[in-house]
């Protein structure tokens, strides 16, 4: 049973200071780059310190290629604007105002972090206190922090639903929560769904319709019809496409995802 219950936030503080010196150990090629330090205000590296570089076009993110030390290197990156993120435990967040990197060119980004002024806490059921920052996104939590990697990193900005999750029974999207929000509440991904080793309808009903291709809207998918019957036990397919609508299937099996609803819930109407 993965879902989640927690207590407490409390936000972090952050000093996030902007060079352009770069490092020796970036100067190099003539492919363009991403590089630079993080640092304590004693200005002492952060040896475990966690880099992601963000192309603000595109969503895509990247992980850092070479992180030495707390410093880190994003070789060969397209030309283009970025964002770095950077965190580290027991200080708070850092993230750059958005970066430009031109072609050939090694693009700097040094930062400060404070120690954080306190942290969030999430108890799970299963017992694993989960200590982030409360600016942290809950799938963040889920997927970096927990390794419940079965909710999904979609488009990252509300726009698909591949990372949705119940939040005391109702569906939200989890990249759009944060983890201070999800704090009181109790948290179930498409880990907790399944009972004592057996699949719920739902998911059963997914896989007896093939209600998926590449699979990677299918728990958010199955999620979302997980809170729309509970709702809803006997929906008609309108209403399933109407709740449904905001889950996005880039393999167009919708057909089958409106099948595997209704199957579902003759098979708990039956059960
Ligand atoms: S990843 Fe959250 S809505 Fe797309
Ligand atoms: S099965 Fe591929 S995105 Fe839905």
């Amino acid at each position: 049973m993965l879902s989640a219950t927690g207590t407490t936030a409390v936000a972090a503080t952050l000093t996030l200071a902007m060079a352009i010196s770069l490092p020796l150990w970036a100067q190099s090629g003539t492919s363009s780059a991403l590089a630079g330090v993080v640092a304590d205000k004693s200005g002492a590296v952060i040896p475990n310190a966690q880099v992601k570089a963000t192309e603000v076009d595109t969503g895509a993110a990247r992980a850092v290629e070479s992180n030495m030390d707390g410093r880190f290197l994003f070789s060969q990156v397209n030309p283009g604007t970025y964002r770095i993120e950077v965190w580290a435990a027991g200080f708070g967040p850092g993230e750059s105002q958005p970066i430009t990197v031109t072609l050939g060119q090694t693009a700097a980004v040094n930062f400060t972090l404070s120690p954080a002024a306190a942290s969030q806490s999430i108890e799970v059921t299963a017992k694993l206190p989960v200590n982030a920052p409360a600016d942290e996104t809950l799938l963040s939590v889920l997927r970096n922090r927990l390794n419940l990697t079965g909710t999904k990193y979609g488009c990252g900005e509300g726009a698909c639903g591949a990372c949705t999750v119940l939040l005391d029974g109702k569906a939200v999207r989890s990249c759009q929560t944060l983890a201070s929000e999800a704090a009181t509440a109790r948290i179930t991904t498409i880990e907790g769904l399944e009972q004592n080793g057996h699949l719920s309808p739902i998911q059963q009903a997914f896989l007896d319709e093939d209600a998926f291709q590449c699979g990677y809207c299918t728990s958010g998918m199955i999620v979302r019809a997980t809170a729309l019957l509970s709702a809803t036990p006997n929906p008609t397919p309108t209403e399933i496409v109407a709740r449904m609508n905001g889950n996005i299937c880039r393999c167009g099996t919708y057909p089958r995802i409106v099948a595997a609803v209704q199957r579902a819930a003759q098979s708990r109407g039956t059960a």
